[in-house]
C-alpha cells in the first residue's frame, strides 16, 4: 500500500510562474498515468522593461508581476474556459528566484487556494524545468537533464518526482548569463543569446583562441567567468571593433561554450551511468537550448551514449506557467501538498525538494 494518496483520474491545476522576468499562468489537465494536456499557457515577458539595463532588475520585475499577474491569470482561465471551482489545485513557483517576484506569485496562489478551498502546491522552479519532458514527451524516469538558462546551469539525474541527483553545475556564471554579458560587452543588446548566435553564423570560430574552462575534470562542473574575461581581453586588444571582429568574437565564444558543454555533458552522463544506471534520455531545458550550435552538441553527446535527445518546444523550455502546473500535478498525484504558511525561497537547491514517502513493503 502506498502511504501517499494517489490520483489516477482527471485533475486540473492552475500554475503560476513569477520567479524571474516572465509573468505566466497556465491550466494543465492531468489525465491519469502521468499524461498531460495544456489547456492554456499565458506568458507575459518583461524583456522590454529590462532591456535598457542589459539584464533583469529585481525591483522592476517584482513591480511588473504585481501589476499584471491578475490579468494574466484571468486570461489563462478564460482561454481554458474554466472557473476556479473547476480546479483541483493551485501551484506556484515558490523559488528559487528573485524573491520579490516569488512572493507575488506564491501569495496569489495562496489567496486563490484559500478562497476556493483548493490544494496548494509550492513548486520548486528547477523541478518544474526537470519534469517538463514528461508533460511534452512522456519521458520515463530516470533521465539526465541539462538545464541551461540565464540563471541556471546544471546537469541533473532525474530519478523520480522529488528525487534528483546533482551531477554538475556552474561555480560562477550561468551559460545564458555568459551569452548575455558577451552581448553587452560587444554592444549587441539584451537578451544576448539569440544576438550572439546570429552574429556567430557569419564569424570565424577559430580566430580567437579562447579557453575551455573545466574541461577534462573528473566532476561535471562549469565555470564561465574566465571565458568571458578572456573574450573581453581579446576585444580590448583589437578595439575599435569592426562588424567582422564582433562576428568572429561571437563565433569563437560560441565555439568555446559548445566544446565546454560537450566535455561537461560527457562527464555528467558517465557519472549518471555509474551512479544511477542507463538514462532513458538526455533532456534539455532553458533558453540556451534554443541555440542551434549547442543543440547539435547535445544531439551528438546523446548519440554517443545511444539515447535520444528530448527537447521540449522552446516555449516550454523557457519559463512558463504550464511547467509549474505540470509539476504541481505530478506532486498532487502523489499527495504532496503544502500548507498555506509555506515560505517563498530565493535559494532552494533541488536536493532539498521533498519526495513522496517510500512505499511500505506489503506484509
Ligand atoms: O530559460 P530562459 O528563458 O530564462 C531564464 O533565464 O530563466 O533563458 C534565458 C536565457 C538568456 O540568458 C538568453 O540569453 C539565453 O537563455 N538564450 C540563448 C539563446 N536564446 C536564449 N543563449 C544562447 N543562444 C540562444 N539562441
Ligand atoms: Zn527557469
Amino acid at each position: 500500500m502506498c502511504l501517499a494518496m494517489t490520483y489516477n483520474t482527471l485533475m486540473i491545476i492552475l500554475g503560476i510562474e513569477t520567479t524571474c522576468d516572465e509573468t505566466s499562468a497556465a491550466l494543465v489537465e492531468w489525465t491519469g498515468d502521468a499524461q498531460g494536456r495544456i489547456l492554456s499557457n499565458v506568458v507575459l515577458s518583461q524583456i522590454g522593461e529590462h532591456a535598457e539595463f542589459g539584464g533583469v532588475v529585481p525591483e522592476i520585475a517584482a513591480r511588473a508581476h504585481v501589476e499584471t499577474l491578475d490579468t494574466v491569470i484571468a486570461k489563462a482561465m478564460r482561454e481554458a474556459g474554466l472557473s476556479f471551482a473547476a480546479l483541483d489545485g493551485v501551484a506556484a513557483a515558490a523559488g528559487p528566484g528573485l524573491i520579490g517576484g516569488v512572493i507575488v506569485g506564491l501569495t496569489m496562489a495562496k489567496a486563490i487556494a484559500l478562497v476556493h478551498d483548493k490544494s496548494l502546491i509550492a513548486v520548486n522552479h528547477l523541478e518544474a524545468h526537470a519534469l517538463t519532458a514528461r508533460l511534452t514527451d512522456g519521458t520515463a524516469f530516470p533521465y539526465c537533464l541539462f538545464l541551461a538558462s540565464g540563471g541556471h546551469t546544471q546537469i541533473l539525474g532525474v530519478r523520480g518526482v522529488g528525487d534528483y541527483l546533482r551531477l554538475g553545475g556552474t561555480v560562477d556564471d550561468a551559460i545564458g548569463e555568459a551569452f548575455d554579458k558577451t552581448a553587452k560587452l560587444l554592444g549587441l543588446g539584451y537578451p544576448g543569446g539569440p544576438l550572439v548566435e546570429k552574429e556567430a553564423t557569419r564569424g570565424d570560430p577559430q580566430r580567437f583562441a579562447l579557453p575551455r574552462p573545466m574541461t577534462g575534470r573528473r566532476d561535471a562542473n562549469f565555470s564561465l567567468s574566465g571565458l568571458k574575461t578572456a573574450l573581453r581581453l581579446e576585444a580590448e586588444k583589437i578595439a575599435p571593433l569592426s562588424d567582422g571582429d564582433v562576428a568572429d568574437l561571437c563565433a569563437s565564444f560560441q565555439q568555446a561554450v559548445g566544446e565546454v558543454v560537450m566535455d561537461r555533458l560527457r562527464t555528467g552522463l558517465r557519472m549518471f551511468r555509474e551512479q544511477v544506471g542507463m538514462p532513458t534520455a538526455l533532456v534539455c531545458a532553458g533558453g540556451v537550448a534554443a541555440n542551434q550550435a549547442i543543440r547539435k552538441v547535445l544531439h551528438r553527446v546523446a548519440f554517443e551514449v545511444g539515447i535520444s535527445l528530448v527537447a521540449p518546444p522552446p516555449a516550454l523550455c523557457t519559463d512558463n506557467g504550464a511547467m509549474i502546473a505540470w509539476a504541481g500535478a505530478e506532486r498532487l498525484a502523489l499527495g504532496l501538498t503544502d500548507p498555506l504558511d509555506i515560505a517563498p525561497r530565493a535559494r532552494w537547491p533541488l536536493e532539498e525538494v521533498t519526495k513522496a514517502p517510500a512505499r511500505k513493503a506489503v506484509q
